[in-house]
């Protein structure tokens, strides 16, 4: 991907899902992770207004959103290096959304792919989750804009999934400033889409809603079902090229031994990698031993992580704490923003704000 400049601003969120995956973490996490040990000044947040527009159950947000937030400290993530904070913990986001609201054209909202495609679904299955016609759905790509607008971002590290919120988010803010003078800062997006993993179904994407992931906290027997599950065939596709890039042998193979080729690429060190890439050229009988192999090096790369999750240092008061200390980190930034669009709007600057 594209790499950071010095000092810049980065800018990332995820939807409070429950439970880590390893297509989140070699989507996401592992760029946050290199992007905190260089100099640029690193936001990670977690989305929480964001799910309510589909989790209904309050205590689920809340717990959703803590549980995220340890596994990212178990990855790594350092809430001293990166200001990790939670979305509704800066509440101007949400002023900032409404005046955002004003130069946003309705059609750009309904034009937009994950709301035709929520709309749609909905249209097959009514008891879907959240209400999809809601105000505050079709005005997601609004609060989005407002996350990343508020800290002047310079670059957002997002996944294909999230380019189109990206690019509207870029065009408000050009709107706005068209309208009312330079104010806002656009970013430029950051790429991450190299080491996207398909699901252990074999299906194109790693997805919770898909039920096909293997995650970070899985235990070395859950890890061992789900391996021993993915689908494989017995007759190997020809590889037509001799490169041993991960990227070329993936579409060359049937999608589950793709997965674990994939899992094995990242995880594996490369003599053992290239030892089976050559028992897959030969043709020969080796499935069991490639998903015992891959499941040993998943377990061994869950190990530490599972054990930082528990550790008990890593709870949720520590969380809470540090929620707190990077709110304050983060506001000043956040709410010089949300002043100079008042002003620029021709409301003035709060009164009750220091
Ligand atoms: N919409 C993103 C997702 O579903 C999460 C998100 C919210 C985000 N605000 C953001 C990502 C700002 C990047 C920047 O994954």
């Amino acid at each position: 991907m594209s790499t950071a400049q010095s000092n810049e601003v980065i800018l990332s969120g995820i939807r409070p899902t429950g439970r880590l995956h390893y297509g989140n973490y070699f989507g996401a996490i592992w760029h946050f992770l290199r992007l905190q040990q260089t100099d640029a000044c690193c936001y990670y947040f977690i989305a929480d207004y964001h799910a309510l527009t589909t989790i209904t159950d309050r205590q689920e947000i809340y717990r959703a959103t803590l549980d995220m937030l340890r596994t990212y400290v178990a990855c790594g993530l350092d809430p001293e290096k990166s200001v990790i904070y939670r979305q509704s913990d800066l509440p101007c986001t949400a002023e900032l959304t409404l005046l955002l609201g004003m130069v946003t054209n309705i059609g750009h909202l309904e034009r937009g792919t994950t709301y035709k495609d929520k709309l749609a679904k909905v249209q097959d299955d009514p008891k879907i989750a959240g209400n999809p016609l809601s105000y505050g759905l079709l005005g997601y790509p609004v609060l989005m804009a407002a996350d990343i607008l508020i800290v002047r971002a310079d670059a957002v590290p997002v996944g294909d999934d999230q380019r189109q919120h990206l690019e509207m988010a870029c065009d408000i803010a050009a709107k706005f400033n068209h309208r009312f003078g330079e104010v806002l800062h656009i970013p430029r997006p950051l790429g991450r889409d190299a080491l996207r993993l398909p699901g252990l179904d074999g299906s194109e994407k790693m997805g919770k809603s898909e039920n096909n992931t293997l995650d970070l906290l899985d235990d070395p027997q859950t890890v061992l079902r789900k391996i021993k599950a993915v689908p494989t065939t017995t007759d190997p596709l020809p590889l037509d090229t001799d490169s041993d890039a991960p990227e070329v042998v993936i579409p060359k193979m049937p999608p589950g031994v793709g997965v674990l080729y994939r899992l094995l690429s990242l995880l594996a060190p490369e003599d053992v990698y290239l030892e089976f890439l050559g028992q897959y050229r030969a043709g020969g009988k080796f499935y069991g031993a490639l998903k015992k192999t891959v499941a040993e090096h998943v377990s061994n790369f869950n190990a530490p992580i599972i054990e930082k999750y528990h550790d008990p240092a890593n709870n949720d008061t520590s969380i809470e704490d540090f929620l707190r200390e990077n709110a304050k980190r983060v506001t000043p930034v956040a709410l010089e923003t949300v002043e100079a669009c008042r002003e620029a709007m021709g409301i003035g600057r709060s009164l009750y704000r220091a």
